[in-house]
């Protein structure tokens, strides 16, 4: 990070009433982002990924695109990338171009310790924001507080029909549903490349 930044770190804590491995399916999706997020997201894709070889997880690492909302309505761009470190530990910086803002995030998993069946969501944040945001720290904590809030409340149903499902023995395992944006770019170069193949 440039000398001139200014660093705001937080800890953002919330809780969920069911078991940590919904949670953790959960955490690791991203699509849902664009469909149950609609609050406090207007749309999200995928621009790349990396595979899990061994299978453990949705993926080892993931590069993407989300068009955040704002207060409720402005619309900022923000590119992402995370890593899953190990089971129940995802690791993630996001940019923001239009506030010069980037967002570095340790989000983490603990059962309950009154509770197991609960989940303790604690994700450890730092903001790098340009020296004039110095003063807003503030606002930038509370921000992001109320945007994981809100997102955790959104999150309870999915997981809800999860666990349904799972003690149902429906326990259809998770998986990428959408094309990548460097696979629509690579599909794009191919065809243009048989094309030149056929003219030739
Ligand atoms: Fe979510």
């Amino acid at each position: 990070m440039a000398e001139f930044e200014h660093s705001i770190r937080c800890t953002i804590t919330n809780r969920s009433d069911y078991p940590i491995d919904f949670v953790w399916e959960n955490a690791q999706d991203m699509e849902h982002i664009g469909f149950l997020h609609r609050n406090t997201n207007f749309d999200f894709s995928i621009v790349d990924l990396e595979p899990d070889l061994s299978n453990k997880f949705l993926y080892q690492s993931l590069s993407y695109l989300v068009k955040r909302k704002m207060l409720g309505f402005l619309p900022l761009n923000t590119f992402g990338h995370r890593k899953i470190i190990s089971k129940y530990e995802l690791w993630q910086v996001e940019y923001c171009p239009f506030l010069g803002i980037s967002t570095f995030l340790r989000s983490t998993l603990k059962a309950n310790s009154k509770n197991p069946d609960h989940t303790d969501m604690i994700d450890y944040v730092e903001i790098f924001t340009p020296s004039i945001y110095k003063y807003f720290g503030p606002i930038f904590t509370w921000s992001l507080k109320r945007h994981a809030r809100k997102q955790c409340l959104e999150d309870e149903p999915f997981r809800m029909r999860r666990k349904e499902l799972y003690d149902r023995n429906l326990n259809i395992p998770p998986s990428i549903l959408q094309k990548t944006i460097w696979e629509k770019v690579t599909n794009n170069y191919l065809a243009h490349k048989k094309q030149e193949n056929l003219d030739t």
